[in-house]
C-alpha cells in the first residue's frame, strides 16, 4: 500500500537548491491560496529527496529547508506561544516504512513496545488547541510554526465537538484537529455562494479559511475531534497513564475524541495488527463523512513515550501512515453543459481519466459559471482533483505553473444546450428560461415524478414518456393524469399496457402529499424535504399559501433556500391545478392507526438504518425506510452521532454499526425493528 510518487533522487546540489525553492513555494501556498504545483504525494517525494541529499551533504544544508520543520516552515504564524510545542509527525507510506519505525523504536526504548499501540485515523484538517479554564473555553490557538500559533478564538461556538462550556470546572488544553465533514463543507459552500463568496476548493481549505476569517457576515460550522491533551497553568487534571486513557478522560467532559470518529481508536498489541488495522482503515475511507489522509500510529503507554523521545519537530513515538493521495493531477480536455430535470444547466469537467484512492475518475463537477471565472480554469490545463470520504470528485485548481500556452478558453454556452431557449444568467447557477415549466427538463422531471419515491408509477418508462412528450401530449405534470386509454394504448402499442398504467394513476392519486410534493421536483427539495414540508403544513393549500418566512420554520429546510422554494411552489401553480383536478390526494396523513404523534412507537427517537433490508422489511430502499419512520413517530438521520438513538442494522452493516456500539446506541435487528412498527408496516 504505497502512495508515494516515484522517489526523487537529487545528486548536485543545483538540483538540491531547485528542489528547496519548488518545495518552500509549494508549501507557501499550501497554506495560502492551495495553488501549489505539487499534489500531497510529490510534496513528500520531494522533502525525502532534499532530506536524504541533506544527510549526505550535511554541509550544503540550507538555513530555509523545509526539512524537520513544522508546515514546511510555511504555516501560519501567530503571537500565542504555546504551552508545550504543536509538533508534527513524520511519515510512513508502506509496510516496510512501519517496521523501520517499530526497530528505531524499540532501538531507543531499550526492547520492544509492550503497552501497545494506539490506532486513529489522520484526520485532514487543521491544528487546534482548545484552552479551557474552571471548565470554560475560553481561547483557541491554531498550530502556527509550532511554537507560537494564531489566536483563533472569534471561532468558540461555531465548532461541533467542542463546547463551550464543560460539565466539570476542569482547566486543561485540549488538542485536536477541526474540520468540515461533507455534509458541512456542502452547506458551507452554498453559504458562500448565496454571499457571492469565492467557493471552498476542499474542505481542508474551507476549515483553514474559516478559522482565520474573523468578521464574515456569516457563520460556517466546523467539527472538531481531540488527539490529545495537556495540562494548563500548572493544573494536573490528566490521570491516565496512557493515550487510551487520556482519551476516554476528554471523550467525559463531552469533547470529541478521534475515539468517536467512524474509525475510532483501537490499541494493538503488534506492529502486524497495527498493520493489519491500517488496511481496514484504507477500506473504510470511501465511505467516512470527513477526509483523512493517514493513520497515526503512537505508543499507548506514557512511560514508552517519554523513554522514546523526540526529534526536533516531531515524536520519535508516533507516526503518520499515509494513505493513498485523494488528490492527483490530471488535464482538463473539455466542459460539458447538461440540463438537469429542473433546467439547470451544470458545467461539468470531462478529464483525463486518473486514478484518485482505488477508483478512476473521468468527470469532475464545475459547479457553475461563476466557479469556473473564479478559478480562471482554461482547456487543457493541468488540473489538481480532489476526492475524500464520500464527496464528489472536484476540482480544486488549475495548476497554472505548468501551463504550456496550449490552453484555450473554457467556452460559455450562449443558449440553452438542450432547446436553444434563452438562458437565465441572474443567479449563481444559470437556468433554461423554459425551466422546469417549459419543454427543456420536461422529460427528466417526468421520470423523476413517476419514479419509485415518488408518484411510483410502475411501467411508465422513459421511452413512452418520451413518445408523449414529443407528440406534444404531455407538456407537464398534470397532463399525465388527463391521458385517455386510447392515448396510451397508442404510446404504448398496448391496450393491456394502457389499462394496467390507468390502474397505476389510480394508485398514485392515493399517494400521501409528501410523494405529489416530491414529484413536483421543487428546486431545493429532495425526499426528506418533502416529507418535512408536507409534514410542517399537512395540505397542499398551506404549503401553497407559505410565504418565504413560513417555509423557512421548516425542520431541516435552510433558509436561505426559502424564497427560491417559495418561487417555484408559485410558478407550479399551474400543474398543481391540473393534479387537483386529476383527483390527486392533496393531504399529508396525521395519525396512523388510530394512534397520536406520542403514542406512536418511535416518538422521540432519531433513526438511522444502515446495510440491506431482508425478512418483513425485504426490499425497502431508504426513502421507505425513511417514510416507515417518520409514519411511526420518529426522525430520521444519515449518520450516526450522539443524537442518534436507535440504529436498524440489516445484512452487511459496517461502520455505522461500529459507531453505533460505540457510542452505545441502541441496535435492532430488522426482525426487532420489523416488530417495534408492525402496526405501520402495511
Ligand atoms: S498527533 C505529537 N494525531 O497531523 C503528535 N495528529 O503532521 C502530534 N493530525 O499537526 C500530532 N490527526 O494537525 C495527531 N490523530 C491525530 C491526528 C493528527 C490529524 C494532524 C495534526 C498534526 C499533523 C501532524
Amino acid at each position: 500500500m504505497t502512495t508515494a510518487a516515484p522517489a526523487i533522487s537529487m545528486t548536485d546540489r543545483a538540483a538540491y537548491e531547485t528542489a528547496i525553492d519548488q518545495a518552500i513555494a509549494a508549501s507557501a501556498a499550501y497554506y495560502g491560496d492551495g495553488d501549489t504545483t505539487l499534489d500531497d504525494a510529490a510534496y513528500d517525494a520531494l522533502a525525502r529527496a532534499i532530506a536524504a541529499y541533506e544527510r549526505e551533504h550535511p554541509e550544503h544544508t540550507r538555513a530555509d529547508s523545509p526539512t524537520g520543520k513544522v508546515g514546511g516552515g510555511a504555516a501560519p504564524v501567530g503571537d500565542v506561544a504555546h504551552t508545550v510545542p504543536m509538533l508534527s509527525l513524520d511519515n510512513v507510506f508502506d509496510a516496510e516504512g512501519l517496521q523501520k519505525w517499530g526497530a528505531s523504536l524499540a532501538r531507543r526504548i531499550d526492547g520492544p513496545v509492550t503497552g501497545g499501540y494506539a490506532v486513529e485515523p489522520k484526520l485532514d484538517g487543521a491544528a487546534i488547541a482548545a484552552r479551557y479554564r474552571d471548565g470554560r473555553l475560553v481561547q483557541l490557538v491554531g498550530r502556527g510554526d509550532g511554537v507560537h500559533g494564531e489566536d483563533v478564538s472569534h471561532a468558540i461556538g461555531t465548532i461541533v465537538g467542542l463546547p463551550v462550556q464543560l460539565p466539570e470546572p476542569v482547566t486543561v488544553e485540549i488538542r485536536g484537529e477541526a474540520l468540515l465533514t461533507a455534509a458541512q463543507f456542502v452547506k458551507a459552500n452554498e453559504i458562500r455562494v448565496a454571499h457571492k463568496a469565492k467557493m471552498f476548493s476542499n474542505p481542508r481549505n474551507g476549515t483553514a479559511g474559516t478559522l482565520r476569517a474573523k468578521d464574515r457576515p456569516y457563520v460556517i460550522e466546523t467539527t472538531f475531534f481531540a488527539y490529545g491533551a495537556v495540562g494548563l497553568d500548572d493544573v494536573d487534571f490528566l490521570a491516565g497513564e496512557t493515550h487510551e486513557a487520556v482519551m476516554a478522560q476528554v471523550a467525559a467532559l463531552g469533547v470529541q475524541t478521534t475515539g468517536s470518529t467512524e474509525v475510532g481508536l483501537k490499541v494493538c498489541t503488534t506492529l502486524a495488527e497495527v498493520q493489519a488495522r491500517v488496511e481496514e482503515i484504507q477500506t473504510l475511507r470511501p465511505e467516512l463523512p470527513y477526509g483523512i489522509d493517514g493513520v497515526v500510529i503512537k505508543t499507548n503507554g506514557f512511560a514508552e513515550q517519554k523513554a522514546a523521545g523526540f526529534a526536533t519537530r516531531h515524536p520519535h513515538w508516533a507516526i503518520a501512515y499515509k494513505l493513498a493521495a485523494v488528490e492527483a493531477q490530471t488535464q482538463l480536455l473539455a466542459v460539458e453543459w447538461n440540463v438537469g430535470r429542473t433546467g439547470i444547466i451544470a458545467p461539468r469537467a470531462v478529464l483525463k481519466p486518473v486514478e484518485v484512492d482505488g477508483s478512476v475518475v473521468t468527470y469532475a463537477t464545475l459547479h457553475n459559471p461563476a466557479f469556473i471565472r473564479d478559478s480562471g480554469l482554461k482547456i487543457n490545463d493541468t488540473v489538481k482533483v480532489w476526492k475524500a470520504g464520500d464527496i464528489i470528485p472536484r476540482i480544486e485548481s488549475p495548476v497554472t505553473g505548468l501551463r504550456t500556452g496550449a490552453e484555450t478558453d473554457i467556452v460559455f454556452p450562449e443558449c440553452c444546450p438542450k432547446c436553444d431557449g434563452e438562458i437565465d444568467k441572474s443567479g449563481e447557477r444559470w437556468e433554461c428560461a423554459g425551466g422546469v415549466n417549459g419543454s427543456c427538463g420536461l422529460l427528466p422531471s417526468l421520470k423523476y415524478a413517476v419514479g419509485r419515491d415518488q408518484l411510483d408509477i410502475d411501467g411508465l418508462g422513459v421511452t413512452y414518456l418520451e413518445t408523449l412528450v414529443e407528440t406534444g401530449q404531455v407538456n407537464d405534470l398534470g397532463d399525465l393524469f388527463g391521458l385517455s386509454r386510447a392515448q396510451l394504448a397508442e404510446a404504448t402499442g398496448s391496450e393491456k399496457r394502457a389499462d394496467s398504467l390507468l390502474a397505476e394513476f389510480d394508485k398514485a392519486r392515493q399517494q400521501p402529499l409528501n410523494r405529489v410534493f416530491c414529484a413536483l421536483g421543487i428546486v431545493r427539495t429532495g425526499r426528506t424535504l418533502s416529507r418535512e414540508i408536507a409534514r410542517h403544513f399537512g395540505t397542499m393549500d398551506k404549503i401553497r399559501a407559505a410565504s418565504p418566512e413560513a417555509l423557512a420554520e421548516v425542520n431541516k429546510l435552510p433558509g436561505a433556500n426559502a424564497p427560491k422554494i417559495a418561487a417555484h411552489i408559485a410558478a407550479m401553480g399551474p400543474v398543481i391545478d391540473k393534479l387537483v383536478a386529476a383527483g390527486l390526494n392533496m393531504d399529508e396523513p396525521t395519525t396512523d392507526s388510530g394512534s397520536t404523534a406520542s403514542s406512536k412507537p418511535l416518538a422521540g427517537e432519531v433513526v438511522v438504518v444502515t446495510g440491506g433490508m431482508h425478512g418483513p422489511l425485504a426490499g425497502r430502499n431508504r426513502n421507505q425506510m425513511n417514510e416507515l419512520i417518520e409514519k411511526a413517530g420518529g426522525t430520521t438521520s444519515g449518520s450516526i452521532s450522539k443524537k442518534t438513538t436507535l440504529l436498524v442494522a440489516g445484512e452487511g452493516a459496517g461502520s455505522k454499526l461500529a459507531k453505533a456500539e460505540q457510542l452505545g446506541t441502541k441496535v435492532l435487528s430488522e426482525q426487532q425493528f420489523a416488530d417495534l412498527v408492525a402496526d405501520h408496516l402495511s
